[in-house]
C-alpha cells in the first residue's frame, strides 16, 4: 500500500492564523539500497493508448487486456467515452461498447489533456466521414506538431480545415469512404502513422504509407487491427501496405508489454548495481537499450523466452544518441542519462527526436552530476556519488530519470511533480518498494 501522510519537508506547516495551506504530494526516496527479486512489466501505454482510438473502428463490441492502470488510459477512455462509446473498466480487461458512436466532436477540455488523444481523428474520421478534433497542441518536450497526420488525411481525399484551434475533417461523397492512397511521410512519426495506418483499414482500395514508423507499438496496432479482419502488410518496416475493408468485427486483445517499462527497470538495475529479473516481455524490443547497457558493464541475460536478468559488472562511460526504432529510444534518454553521471568516464547525450527534452539535466545536476548542455547535447563526466536532493519532474520520462538517481543517491531525495510520473507508469513506487527501495508517497503541507 502505498503510504499517504503529511510530512514536514522544505516548508513549514501552517497554522490557522497563517495563509492558506497548499498540500503536495511528492516521492521520497532514500538511496543506496540493494534491489533484489523480480518485477512484472505492466502493459504498453503508448501501445494502449493508439489501440484504445483504434477500438473506433469497430462497428461490434471488443475487449483489451492487459491494460496498464495509468492517469493517462483514464483519460483516454474519457475522450472516448464522449463520443458515445460505453466503456466498463475491470482490473482485468476494458470493455468497449462501439457499436454507436454519438459524435464525432471530441472535446477541447479532455483532449488538451492527453496529446495522444489526437490519435482519434484517423479511425473517427474512417468510421463517420467527419471529425472534428481540437489540436493537441505543445507540451514539455516540445512543440509536436500534426502536420504530418493532416497531410496524409488529406492524400486519402478528407478535406481538412484547422480553425480556431480544432481540426475539421469531411470527406464528401455519398459513401463519405476515405480512398486508399499512397503516403511518403516525411519523419517516420509513431502517432501520423498510426493515425494514417487505422484511417487506411476502413477506405476504399489500397494505401501505402512509405517512410512509416516501425515501432513495436506500431506493429502491436498492427496486429489489434488484424484481429478484427483488417488487411495490413509490412508493420515493422518502413513500408506499411493496407487493403481497406467495409468493416471491422469483433476482438479480444492483450496489450504487450511497456518496452520503456521495461527499460527503466533495466537502467534501475544498472545504477544501483542490483541483480533482479524482469517479465514478462519481449527482449527484442529491448536491443537498444540493452546493447548500451552491456557497453556500460551490465550484462542483461535472458532467463526464458520472457525474462531478463540483471548481471551489473561496474559503470563505464559510453555514448546514446536517440532515433526513431529501431534506434535507442527517446523515451529512454532521461533514465539512461540518470545512469551515465555515475559511469566512469565521458559521455555524450544526442537527443534528435524531440527538440526540448533536457530538462532533467538541471535537476540531475543539483543532486551532483557533472552535465555540460550545449543545444541537444549533453556531456556528462561520471562522478563518484549522487546526493539527495528536493528536485522537481518536469515530464514523464524526467520524472523515472529522477527517481532512478534518487535510489542510487545517498541520502534522501524528495521528487516533486509526481503527476507526470502518475501518467505513465503503473505503480512505480510499488513495484520498486517490493524490490526493496526505500521510496514513498508523502504528502507535504506547504503555507501558499
Ligand atoms: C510517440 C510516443 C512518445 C515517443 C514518440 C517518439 C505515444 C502516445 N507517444 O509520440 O512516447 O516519445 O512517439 O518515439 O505513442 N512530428 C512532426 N509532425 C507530425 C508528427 C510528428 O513534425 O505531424 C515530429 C515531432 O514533433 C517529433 C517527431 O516528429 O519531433 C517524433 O514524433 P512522433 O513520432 O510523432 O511522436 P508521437 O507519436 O507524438
Amino acid at each position: 500500500m502505498v503510504e499517504d501522510r503529511p510530512i514536514n519537508t522544505s516548508a513549514p506547516v501552517s497554522t490557522p492564523t497563517e495563509a492558506p495551506e497548499k498540500s503536495a504530494t511528492v516521492l521520497k526516496i532514500t538511496g543506496g539500497h540493494s534491489l533484489s527479486g523480480e518485477v512484472r512489466i505492466s502493459g504498453a501505454k503508448n501501445s494502449a493508448l493508439a489501440i484504445m482510438a483504434g477500438t473506433l473502428l469497430c462497428s461490434d463490441e471488443c475487449r483489451l487486456t492487459n491494460i496498464p492502470d495509468l492517469a493517462d488510459i483514464k483519460r483516454m477512455s474519457d475522450v472516448i467515452r464522449a463520443l458515445g462509446v460505453g466503456i466498463t473498466a475491470s482490473p482485468q480487461a476494458i470493455d468497449f461498447d462501439t457499436r454507436h458512436l454519438s459524435t464525432s466532436e471530441a472535446p477541447y477540455e479532455l483532449v488538451s489533456k492527453l496529446r495522444a488523444s489526437f490519435f482519434i481523428i484517423g479511425p473517427l474520421l474512417a468510421r463517420m466521414g467527419e471529425a472534428q478534433v481540437p489540436l493537441p497542441g505543445g507540451c514539455a518536450i516540445g512543440a509536436r506538431p500534426v502536420d504530418l497526420h493532416v497531410r496524409g488525411l488529406r492524400a486519402m481525399g478528407a478535406e481538412v480545415m484547422i480553425e480556431h484551434g480544432v481540426v475539421h475533417a469531411t470527406v464528401r461523397g455519398s459513401r463519405r469512404k476515405l480512398q486508399g492512397a499512397k503516403i511518403y511521410l516525411d519523419y517516420p512519426s509513431v502517432g501520423a502513422t498510426e493515425t494514417l495506418m487505422m484511417a487506411a483499414t476502413l477506405a476504399e482500395g489500397q494505401t501505402i504509407i512509405e517512410n512509416a514508423a516501425q515501432e513495436p507499438e506500431v506493429v502491436d496496432l498492427a496486429n489489434f487491427c488484424r484481429s478484427m479482419g483488417a488487411t495490413i502488410m509490412g508493420d515493422g518496416s518502413n513500408k506499411i501496405i493496407i487493403q481497406g475493408c467495409d468493416r471491422l468485427h469483433s476482438t479480444d486483445y492483450p496489450i504487450i508489454p511497456d518496452r520503456i517499462e521495461a527499460g527503466t527497470f533495466l537502467v534501475a538495475g544498472a545504477i544501483t548495481q542490483s541483480a533482479f529479473s524482469i517479465f514478462p516481455v519481449v527482449p527484442d524490443h529491448l536491443l537498444p537499450v540493452i546493447a548500451k547497457l552491456e557497453e556500460t558493464g551490465t550484462k542483461v541475460i535472458a532467463e526464458s523466452p520472457d525474462r531478463l536478468r540483471l548481471q551489473p559488472q561496474g559503470l563505464r562511460a559510453t555514448d546514446i544518441e536517440t532515433l526513431p526504432y529501431p534506434g535507442f529510444p527517446t523515451d529512454m534518454q532521461a533514465q539512461f542519462m540518470a545512469l551515465l553521471t555515475l559511469c566512469e568516464g565521458s559521455s555524450v547525450v544526442t537527443e534528435t527526436v524531440f527538440e526540448n527534452r533536457m530538462h532533467h539535466v538541471a535537476e540531475l545536476s543539483r543532486m551532483g552530476a557533472a552535465i555540460k548542455l550545449k543545444g541537444n547535447n549533453a556531456i556528462i563526466n561520471g562522478v563518484p556519488f549522487l546526493s539527495g536532493a528536493p528536485v522537481m519532474a518536469t515530464d514523464l520520462r524526467a520524472s523515472a530519470a529522477l527517481v532512478l538517481a534518487g535510489l542510487a543517491a545517498e541520502g534522501t531525495t524528495i521528487m516533486h511533480g509526481i503527476h507526470h510520473m502518475d501518467r505513465g507508469y503503473d505503480d512505480l513506487e510499488g513495484k520498486f518498494k517490493a524490490l526493496g527501495a526505500k521510496i514513498e508517497r508523502l504528502t507535504t503541507v506547504e503555507a501558499e
